[in-house]
This record gives C-alpha cells, sequence and structure tokens, in this order.
C-alpha cells in the first residue's frame, strides 16, 4: 500500500480515504496505461461468456476489510472482469444496438466523476448547467425544435421515455384516471410499455396498433382509427408514441401525417428517437426524419448515435415549460436552492432525479474536441454502410433480404436450401448467429419480422470499416450451417421459462380431462398433460354481442372456444368464425414478454353464448415447449393468421 503523505488543502491528517496529490497522479497515469492497452488491443474478441459460477469462482463476494495495491486490482481487474463482457466498440459489433464511445467521452466522464458536480440546481452548478443547455441546444436545433422547448439529459431512452409519458400526463390530465389511453405501434420500443406500466396504465389503457406489414411505420388512419374508437367509448385519448426508428429494422414511423391526426384530437405525440434521431445530423438523416419538430416530445439517446459512453439519454419537449410544470416541487430544505429568474434552470426540476451529476461534461468535451463535422461524418458513413449491405445482401444468392437499410439497420438471412419450413430455416439461422459469434470477429443479433427469422446488423461504430460490413455478410453466405437439434430436442432440453407455478391444488376445475380430450388441440396430450391443462384453465362465459378480445388491446390471454360462436372483425369485415374446438388469441399470447409482439389484429366477439377455456401465456408457453403436436397447430395457425394479416 502506498504510503500516505495527504498536502491536499482539506487533507486531515487523519483521513482515512485521502491520497497525496502524487500518488494521485500516479494512479491516474497507470490507469490511463491500463486502459489504452485495453482500447487498442485488437485480439480482444466481440464477446466472451462466462457463466456465473466461472465468475463467481472469479470474484468471491468477500468484503475487503484490509487495502490492498493498486497495481493489483488493475492485474484482477484485467484478468477476471474485464475479458467477460461485449466489446460493444468493436468493429464487428452489429447486435443490438452498438455503443461506441470516444476517448474524450470517457475523458468527460472522468472529469465529472472525480469533481462530482452536483447538477440538480443552478445555485449548485452555474457552470456545468449551463453546459448541460448548452448541449440540449445543439440536440434542439438538430431536430429543428423551437427556442422556447426544454430538455434535460437522463440514464437513457428507458427513463426519457417514461419522463415524456409523465410530463404529457401531466400537461394534459393531470392526475392519472382509468380513461386514459396511450398509443404505440407493435414495433415500439418495449420501454414505453414500462413506462405505461409504471405510471399507472393497465394493460387495457395501453393500445397497440398494428405496423403495415410492408413498412413496420405506425399507419396514421388506423391510429386515427383506434383514437376515434376511444373518444367514441368515453376514454380519453392521451399519449402516442411514434418511433424514429424502430429498434426491429430502424423504421421510422410517418410523423408529419402523425403530428396531424394528434394535433386535430389533442393528443401527445412523442417521438422515441432513441436510436436513430442522432441521423439529424446528417442532410440524409434530416430530410428522412421529417416531421420530428412537431412532436410534443423527442426521445434522443446520445449514448446510441452520438458515440457517448453509458449512460446519457435526453427528452426534449416542445413547450418546455410544460417539464418544468410536471416535475417542479419546492420542500422546505431546498428553499435556499430556488432558481431566482427564469434563466436559472435547475434541472431537478425538469425529471425524476434530484441528485444528479453531469452528462453533458463528456457530451461537451468531445463534440467540442472533433467537432460536430466529425461525428456528422461517421454518422454518415454508417448510413452509407447499411446502405451498401442492402446492395450486397441483393447481390448473394445466399442471401434474404428482410428488411431494406433504415437508418443504420438491415436485416437479412441465409436462404434455406429448399423445402424447409420457417422452423427449420430460423433453426439454421439462429446456428449461424451462434457460430458467428463464437468466431470471436463479430456480434450480430436476431429479432422476427411477421414471424420470421431475421439476423439484424445494426451499424452504428464509427470503427467499422466496409470491410467488416462485406465480412459479416460473406460469412453468412458461405458458413457451414452447423448440426442445429431438432426443435423437439431442444423443447426437451430447454423448456421455456417464465412459466407460471402451478397452482392446480388452489384452482376450481372447470374442465374435465376428458372434456379436454375431446378438443383437437389437446387430443394428443397424455393423462398428466390433460390434467395440468385442467388445472391451469379457467372458464369464461360471454353473452352474445359481447366481445372477448378488443383490436388494439394489450391483454394476452388464449382462448379455445368450448361452446358457442364467435366471430373477429377488423375494418367492419369479417375475417374468421371460431366454433367449438377452435382457437384464438395465440399470436399475442406467444409473443407475451417479446417486447409488444403483435398487436391483437381484430376484436372477437360473441355470435352465440360462448363458453371459453382460457390459457395465460406462460402456460400456453410452457404447454408447447412439452407437447410438440400442440405446438405444430398453434404455429401452424399463427403462420396462417400472420400471412393472411399481411398487407
Ligand atoms: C427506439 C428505442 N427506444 C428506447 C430504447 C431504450 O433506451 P435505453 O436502453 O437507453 O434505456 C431503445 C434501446 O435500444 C431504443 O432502441
Amino acid at each position: 500500500m502506498t504510503e500516505l503523505e495527504p498536502s491536499s488543502p482539506f487533507a486531515l491528517a487523519g483521513d482515512p480515504l485521502a491520497l497525496d496529490a502524487e500518488t494521485m497522479r500516479a494512479l491516474g497515469h497507470r490507469t490511463v496505461d491500463a486502459l489504452v492497452d485495453l482500447l487498442t488491443d485488437p485480439g480482444r474478441p466481440c464477446l466472451r461468456r462466462a457463466t456465473p459460477q466461472e465468475m463467481e469462482q472469479r470474484l468471491p463476494a468477500a468484503v475487503p476489510e484490509a487495502a490492498r495495491d493498486f497495481d493489483e486490482l488493475l492485474d484482477q481487474l484485467r484478468t477476471d472482469v474485464f475479458p467477460w463482457m461485449s466489446r460493444l466498440d468493436h468493429p464487428g459489433y452489429f447486435a443490438f444496438i452498438p455503443a461506441c464511445g470516444t476517448f474524450p467521452s470517457a475523458l468527460g466522464d472522468f472529469l465529472a466523476s472525480a469533481l462530482n458536480p452536483y447538477v440538480g440546481t443552478w445555485m449548485e452548478a452555474a457552470g456545468p448547467s449551463r453546459l448541460e443547455l448548452v448541449v440540449l441546444e445543439w440536440f434542439k436545433r438538430w431536430i429543428g425544435y423551437p427556442a422556447s422547448a426544454a430538455g434535460v439529459l437522463v440514464s437513457g431512452g428507458s427513463a426519457a421515455n417514461m419522463t415524456a409519458l409523465a410530463c404529457a400526463r401531466e400537461a394534459l390530465l393531470g392526475p392519472m384516471t382509468e380513461s386514459a389511453v396511450a398509443y404505440v405501434s407493435d414495433q415500439a420500443h418495449s420501454s414505453v410499455a414500462r413506462a405505461a406500466r409504471l405510471l399507472g396504465f393497465r394493460p387495457d389503457q395501453v393500445r397497440i396498433v398494428a405496423a403495415a406489414a410492408a413498412t413496420r411505420q405506425l399507419r396514421p388512419e388506423e391510429l386515427a382509427e383506434a383514437i376515434d374508437t376511444d373518444l367514441a367509448a368515453g376514454r380519453q385519448p392521451l399519449f402516442v408514441s411514434a418511433a424514429a426508428g424502430t429498434t426491429n429494422t430502424g423504421a421510422i414511423d410517418p410523423l408529419p401525417e402523425l403530428a396531424a391526426v394528434c394535433r386535430e384530437r389533442g393528443v401527445w405525440l412523442h417521438v422515441d428517437a432513441a436510436y436513430g434521431g442522432f441521423a439529424a445530423l446528417t442532410e440524409r438523416g434530416r430530410a428522412a426524419l421529417h416531421g420530428i419538430e412537431q412532436a410534443d416530445s423527442v426521445t434522443l439517446d446520445p449514448h446510441k448515435w452520438l458515440y457517448q459512453p453509458f449512460e446519457c439519454g435526453s427528452l426534449l419537449v416542445r413547450d418546455g415549460r410544460l417539464l418544468r410544470h410536471a416535475f417542479e416541487i419546492a420542500p422546505d430544505y431546498l428553499r435556499d436552492a430556488v432558481a431566482e429568474e427564469e434563466q436559472e434552470v435547475n434541472f431537478a426540476d425538469r425529471g425524476l432525479q434530484l441528485s444528479r451529476g453531469s452528462r453533458a461534461l463528456k457530451v461537451w468535451l468531445s463534440m467540442s474536441f472533433f467537432g460536430a463535422a466529425a461525428f456528422r461524418a461517421a454518422i454518415d458513413r454508417c448510413l452509407d454502410l447499411a446502405a451498401m449491405a442492402e446492395d450486397h445482401v441483393r447481390a448473394t444468392p445466399e442471401l434474404e433480404l428482410m428488411s431494406p437499410a433504415s437508418l443504420g439497420i438491415i436485416c437479412f438471412r441465409r436462404r434455406a436450401d429448399g423445402g424447409e419450413d420457417e422452423d427449420e430455416v430460423a433453426r439454421r439461422n439462429a446456428a449461424l448467429v451462434a457460430a458467428f459469434e463464437r468466431t470471436g470477429d463479430g456480434l450480430v443479433s436476431s429479432t422476427r419480422l411477421q414471424g420470421r427469422y431475421a439476423v439484424r446488423l445494426c451499424v452504428m461504430n464509427h470503427t467499422s470499416g466496409e470491410q467488416h460490413v462485406r465480412g459479416v455478410l460473406d460469412w453468412f453466405a458461405r458458413a457451414d450451417v452447423p448440426a442445429v437439434p431438432t426443435a423437439q430436442a431442444r423443447r426437451r432440453r430447454s423448456p421455456r421459462s417464465g412459466a407460471l407455478h402451478d397452482h392446480a391444488w388452489l384452482a376450481s376445475r372447470p374442465f374435465s380431462p376428458a372434456e379436454l380430450a375431446a378438443l383437437p388441440l389437446f387430443a394428443s396430450l397424455d393423462a398428466g398433460g390433460l390434467e395440468r391443462v385442467a388445472a391451469w384453465a379457467p372458464e369464461q362465459r360471454v353473452p352474445a354481442g359481447q366481445a372477448v378480445t378488443h383490436r388494439w388491446d394489450a391483454a394476452r390471454d388464449f382462448y379455445v372456444v368450448i361452446e358457442g360462436r364467435a366471430v373477429a372483425e377488423r375494418d367492419g369485415r369479417v375475417v374468421a368464425e371460431f366454433r367449438p374446438g377452435d382457437f384464438f388469441g395465440e399470436l399475442a399470447a406467444l409473443d407475451w414478454g417479446a417486447g409488444y409482439g403483435y398487436a391483437r389484429l381484430a376484436t372477437v366477439t360473441a355470435v352465440e353464448p360462448l363458453r371459453l377455456l382460457v390459457l395465460a401465456p406462460a402456460h400456453l408457453g410452457q404447454l408447447m415447449a412439452e407437447a410438440p403436436a400442440v405446438d405444430e397447430i398453434v404455429r401452424s395457425a399463427v403462420r396462417h393468421r400472420l400471412a393472411q394479416a399481411t398487407r
């Protein structure tokens, strides 16, 4: 342990946590040296996984009662911690949303952390508060917001979306009511659903509007219909979250048209541009995001496409006064810090956090160091690379384009050799994704588009070049497909998670195993399987004329018709009829937990009195994992309905 000779003007002789200036410098230099070695080491793979057991062995939870040598600690971090994480700055990192910071931003974080300014009130942090205002001013200009707009830096897109919903509710409604309704497309990021849940919206107060199958954009006419249906029913349409772009495919919703729909109906339009918004720095990005300036609020995440390290998100509100109105509270113990004039911004009054540090420092330092032109060039290059990737996929017979380049994302997959069904194609591509990870050269992730497996390439790193993008695509075109276990074997090995606890002994049982065995869906189940379904499934009776599920509902139950007749209607047309033995709700039920997944595409109404068997999504999932024949019946219905729903 280094001998302490406190020389700081504040250091007490006996201060157990003080360091002298020379030691601080020495530790800082050693840390930077270790860091630069790590950052410039080309051999570190894109991802190295480890099991919890391995990590527990490497990092036991014993409290370090005695002091340890700093170099030894750095060594341990180098050996036991840093290798076991993804390398988000890797040029081959195209998974999820890449996050590739810059070194000056990291230094900005270091300064913010070491100086530890309190950026909740102007009184205590006029300098850092001004820095945050400056950074927010840049963001406002980039998206075309007026001077009267205001914003706040938060931890990320999820926090920003929640802040937006809270702000909208306070502005338009005040206290929460049971009639308030929020609207998103089925392509929206799941953070909006979480925000709604946390702010007291029940599932039936969130409408999930199906995006157009071809473009994956929210359709203004369908949104208008959903809002008008709620207005006619006496509910209070409050908040629409549009995307620019979506996490799945980078799709940008038609913002000017959505703004018009919302304006005409007095609904708050939020644009979640967490991932795509900074494309506005470029000319083509600005054109693609046209209309964003009409939104009431916008989420932008500097820790995504503005190359800032975690955590840095932001919310901008067009009428800036509303943000303060929603959050400002002045308790007695903060009276000394109440702002004295309008220009004195207390950022604690613009969001949830009272104690907050300076996220602006890193943004300001890195933007000012490189200049905005450098960031614009980096973003532009990613747009070029994504467009090039699309061309490359189109020109490669082994690959199938699943969604065109939009704001840096393209989706593709390896074509089937012929004759394979969707499940087989998905399995083979999933095996390729896993094998690609094992190469250490890069990382991609996957998603589903209209129920079809897609490999998703998100090109956002300033470190990625043409050779890296082509390299991944060529690998996927050429690599041998690893042997994959059959669906049945996989199910046996890994039953679906998320199953509900089996409270069979608690339930009253409206259905007997014999009654269930007579239904085609359950005909393959053995006595144990029938018992379990009988224990899980409650009964629901619905009188003729009454709806069972509503289009745009967020509820996810799965229904089997036991008695009676029902019809599914969409746009005033009957699109399906259900009789005893038929089932519905499988699309939504299977997607539970996957963000929004699929919206309820139709309203199902009883034509004759219905007796229904209801399965919770987790029970349906568990049943399908255990019973291949049930799995096949439900999946083929999913395929059929998705094909029908495709426009
Ligand atoms: C469109 C969109 N919104 C919100 C989020 C959530 O942002 P964060 O992870 O910063 O909370 C993401 C993250 O990927 C996103 O892509």
